[in-house]
């Protein structure tokens, strides 16, 4: 199965699920390419000292759809069949989740539905929850919805900061991506075989 990664940031996710398909742990899952809307994002770095194909395409002078398209063009290009967003800060066009129905995945750092959208520890936190953590799931062209793949529980501690908060579940997610990620593999490879 041919992984594209995207990001926008420091791509912690995107190293996680690299590493673990590049030891083997993900059995028939390969990181093709990483693609990132921000020429500065710090995963760029960590992708190409792995040996991973790294595509920027910037958001300015594009439209929404634009953008989309130009990055579907690149995941097609090199034959892309999941799509695992990791830490890409823009939501989906409707073209982009049509492009690959049900072949694109996030991670999210709350127990969803609870939590979507921007800075979900601290949400986590002001709200006075006992317990956040981090979700895996289908997307679509809703923020932070679709269909659950995984999900891991971490407890909320008394005197928690949304920095401490996100530095516990961050420890979780990229564990619970892989898992995910392993078991969405092990499904198409059971889909091909039958195919
Ligand atoms: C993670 O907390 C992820 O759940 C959220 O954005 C953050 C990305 O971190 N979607 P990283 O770039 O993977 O380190």
């Amino acid at each position: 199965m041919k992984i594209g990664i995207l990001i926008s940031g420091r791509g912690s996710n995107m190293t996680a699920l690299v590493d673990a398909m590049q030891s083997g742990e993900i059995p028939g899952a390969e990181a093709v390419v990483v693609i990132s809307d921000k020429a500065d994002a710090g995963g760029l770095k960590k992708a190409i000292e792995r040996g991973v194909e790294t595509v920027v395409v910037e958001r300015a002078g594009r439209t929404r759809v634009e953008h989309d398209a130009e990055i579907i063009s690149e995941l097609e290009k090199r034959g892309v069949e999941l799509v695992c967003l990791a830490g890409y800060m823009r939501l989906l066009s409707p073209l982009f989740v049509e492009a690959f129905p049900g072949r694109i995945v996030n991670i999210h750092p709350s127990l969803l539905p609870a939590f979507p959208g921007l800075d979900a520890q601290r949400q986590a936190i002001v709200a006075g929850a006992e317990s956040s953590g981090c979700t895996v799931h289908f997307v679509d062209e809703l923020l932070d919805h679709g269909e659950i793949i995984l999900q891991k529980e971490v407890a909320v501690l008394e005197g928690d900061t949304p920095e401490t908060l996100s530095a516990r579940i961050l420890e979780q997610e990229h564990g619970l991506y892989v898992a995910a990620i392993k078991k969405l593999a092990a499904k198409f490879a059971e889909r091909s075989d039958k195919a």
